[in-house]
């Protein structure tokens, strides 16, 4: 930075300038090269986008201004050795005191009014929204689509349909969140908080909790599927089919796939369905260790049990209250069975 000719020197003000300006210009224009976020999976996506890029507009050639000043002077002015002479008193600069109050308080009420405009035009109604009632517990999402009268630990969304989120809590404070859909809202017991959005990609995206909520925390993922619409109406309908009733759609449901999309993955390891979590027993050694775990019971029943009634009985050295036990009601008893099935076939035998 101090390399300029020491003799037709230019003042240490305009020469801060000069570096800080190609420094800010530079820095802006590597943020926004980056990608921040996945890819866009909702209408307001691009709304939130641009809001972003505005603010690391606004911020960065601010942020880059101010510290190439002040490492220029930290550079530029420091004391050679053996100087002790003190520098020239200041008494402050009043012009300055209030450019640099003035300044600030504009850009940022500013940029205020804007974010709440592009709030404002995401959360209005939209005619035809689909409604969703989202609960958060220790460590699981359930969805709830009271006019279908569908209850789920699945969402399934049908796209380009406008969606009405009501997120609760039954515990403590989570957070509703799908990157994808860029927006976010707590969940927070005793309140009810609402998200709108319009899906406009098929597809699946994560749903995680954003809010620090306990042990399982980070185990606390289930997926959206967002689908065509008659897709959708097909779900519901073999939501709705009452338990255990005979299985139209053909066939036994899938073990595998009920494992995979209820979450068991993100609390327990299972080699063949590729998960590995370890909040929960390791259920690779699910089939040995449920045949000597209660004498008396099948090993069938034994792992019924553990799903459906997860406060029955628990594994020595895990804790006793991590485990939902919304499986009873958000499982069909196919999607029981089969699950069951698997699970004993794929952890090391079975028989
Ligand atoms: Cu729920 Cu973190």
């Amino acid at each position: 930075v101090a390399n300029g000719p020491e003799n037709g020197e230019k003042h240490p003000l305009a020469r801060m300038i000069l570096v800080g300006v190609v420094a800010a210009v530079i820095g802006t224009a590597i943020t926004l090269q980056i990608d921040w976020f996945p890819e866009p999976a909702a209408g307001s996506s691009d709304q939130v986008d641009t809001v972003y890029d505005v603010l690391l507009i606004a911020s960065v050639p601010i942020f880059v201004l101010v510290m190439t000043v002040a490492i220029y002077s930290v550079v530029k002015f420091r004391a050679r050795p053996g100087d002790m002479s003190d520098g020239a008193p200041i008494h402050g600069n009043t012009r300055l005191e209030i450019f640099w109050v003035t300044v600030p308080f504009l850009l940022v009420s500013g940029l205020a009014i804007y974010g709440w405009i592009v709030l404002n035009d995401i959360e209005a109604k939209e005619p035809n929204e689909l409604e969703v009632k989202v609960t958060g517990q220790q460590f699981t999402w359930t969805f709830e689509y009271p006019r279908e009268r569908v209850k789920s630990s699945r969402l399934v969304l049908p796209v380009d349909r406008p969606v009405h989120f009501r997120v609760v809590s039954k515990d403590v404070i989570h957070s509703f969140w799908v990157p994808q859909f860029r927006l976010k809202t707590d969940a927070v017991p005793g309140l009810t908080t609402r998200l709108r959005l319009t899906p406009d990609e098929v597809g699946r995206f994560d749903v995680v909790c954003a809010e620090l909520c306990g042990l399982g925390h980070s185990t606390m993922r289930q997926a959206v599927r967002v689908v065509p619409p008659g897709e959708f109406r097909s779900w519901v309908a073999e939501q709705r089919r009452p338990a255990g009733g005979g299985g139209g759609g053909g066939g036994a449901a899938d073990g595998k796939a009920v494992f995979t999309e209820a979450g068991c993955g993100s609390c327990h390891t299972l080699g063949d369905a590729n998960a590995s979590g370890n909040v929960g027993p390791n259920l690779d050694e699910l089939a040995r260790v449920a045949r000597r775990r209660k004498p008396g019971t099948s090993a069938e029943d034994y792992v019924r049990e553990s799903i459906v009634d997860p406060r029955a009985f628990t594994v020595r050295g895990f804790p006793g209250n991590v485990m939902p036990t919304t499986y009873r009601s958000d499982l069909s008893r196919q999607e029981i069975d089969a699950l069951v099935e698997y699970l004993l076939s794929v952890s090391g035998g079975g028989r």
